[in-house]
């Protein structure tokens, strides 16, 4: 696949970015979101975790009704629609979903790992019928890879269902493809590297820039906690060289999750964190500081094409590095303000 890449120290023009990890939400949450994403990204996998969730074909339908309906008339951008899989998941709606170019994937939530997965799946024996339609339809399966035995650590959520859950599934069911999503450990990414096929993983923007002292370390910063939560430094650095090393399994994937503050900074407050609106400037100073702003276009904007099997977007953005950028530190949604990821060093490369 020919790069579109162009580059000088301080410009850089890519094929345009796709998400292929995404929290749109609903109503009022949504309106206030969606036209960021679609400032920069050519498309997204929308994440199906609405109350209730998404689970049929018609719902997906409807549900990118609504989304286009938050954009202004004419934006290009496209959702690429998931959904939810649970124990009574019927194949033949999921069959006749795909076929219409409603659905993209389908996205496994082990039941209870994070914000709205209470439909989610125990028992994985019941769904591989499903997975097994899937593999031969060709419909790609999002894992959120965590378990949620509360006698497992949280650290070790992630590298434990690798080994109980995701290594049985992908041997019984070789052929499905399966996007492992938002890795935060070394685990994840030594075990996609060092898959055959039908393995890849999206990272997303925060956990490249934060690890676990970000959030608990002088302080508790509610507005860096999110799922999976980030790991030690070491996990942060294999996640770094993932992204940058040009592997084509290792793509972006935001997972940028709307909450307003209210709800962040609760008791007990909600998972995720929202960079919809600074990631292309984020991702920028990460691969500059790596040396490696050649790899970008790769992680943004061709490997997640390529994985699910569609061309990349044919037009372009262009990222010009000069002074820190300006964005503001929280959007205003009728819900409530949204706090931004804030990544603690100034960005210096925006979209132009
Ligand atoms: C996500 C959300 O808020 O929907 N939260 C998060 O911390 N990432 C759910 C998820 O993707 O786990
Ligand atoms: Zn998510």
């Amino acid at each position: 696949m020919g790069s579109m890449s162009k580059q000088s120290p301080d410009r850089l023009t890519i094929a345009r970015p796709d998400d292929w990890h995404l929290h749109l939400r609903d109503g009022a949450m949504m309106q206030a979101v969606a036209p960021h994403t679609a400032n920069h990204f050519g498309r997204a996998i929308i994440m199906p975790n609405l109350v209730p969730p998404v689970v049929t074909g018609a719902q997906a339908a409807a549900y990118r009704e609504r989304i286009m309906a938050a954009l202004p008339d004419g934006t290009p951008f496209r959702p690429l629609m998931t959904c939810y899989l649970t124990e009574e998941t019927d194949a033949d709606d999921l069959e006749i979903a795909h076929r219409d170019g409603i659905i993209t994937a389908v996205k496994l939530y082990p039941a209870g790992a994070t914000t709205n997965s209470a439909s989610g799946v125990s028992d994985f024996d019941k769904v591989r019928p499903v997975l097994e339609r899937m593999a031969d339809m060709g419909l790609p399966l999002c894992v959120h890879g965590e378990v949620t035995d509360p006698n497992i650590d949280i650290f070790d959520r992630e590298a434990v269902f690798i080994d109980k859950v995701l290594k049985p599934i992908r041997k019984k069911v070789p052929d499905l493809k399966v996007i492992m999503e938002h890795v935060t450990t070394q685990n994840a990414v030594d075990y996609v590297r060092d898959s055959r096929s039908n393995l890849a993983a999206t990272i997303t923007t925060h956990h490249l820039i934060i690890n676990r002292n970000h959030i608990l370390a002088g302080g508790i910063k509610p507005h860096y906690y999110c799922l999976p939560v980030a790991k030690r430094e070491k996990h942060r650095i294999a996640l770094v060289q993932a992204a940058i090393s040009g592997d084509k399994r290792f793509f972006l994937g935001t997972d940028s999750a709307p909450h307003t503050d209210a709800n962040k900074l609760l008791p007990c407050g909600c998972a995720g964190c929202f960079t919809a609106i600074n990631t292309m400037s984020c991702l920028a100073e990460v691969f500059d500081a790596a040396g490696k702003m050649d790899k970008l276009e790769n992680f943004t904007s061709l490997a997640g094409p390529r994985y699910y099997g569609l061309e990349p977007n044919e037009d372009t953005v262009t990222l010009v590095k000069g002074d820190p950028v300006d964005y503001p530190d929280h959007v205003d949604t009728a819900d409530g303000p949204v706090t931004v990821f804030n990544p603690g060093f100034p960005l210096h490369w925006r979209v132009e």
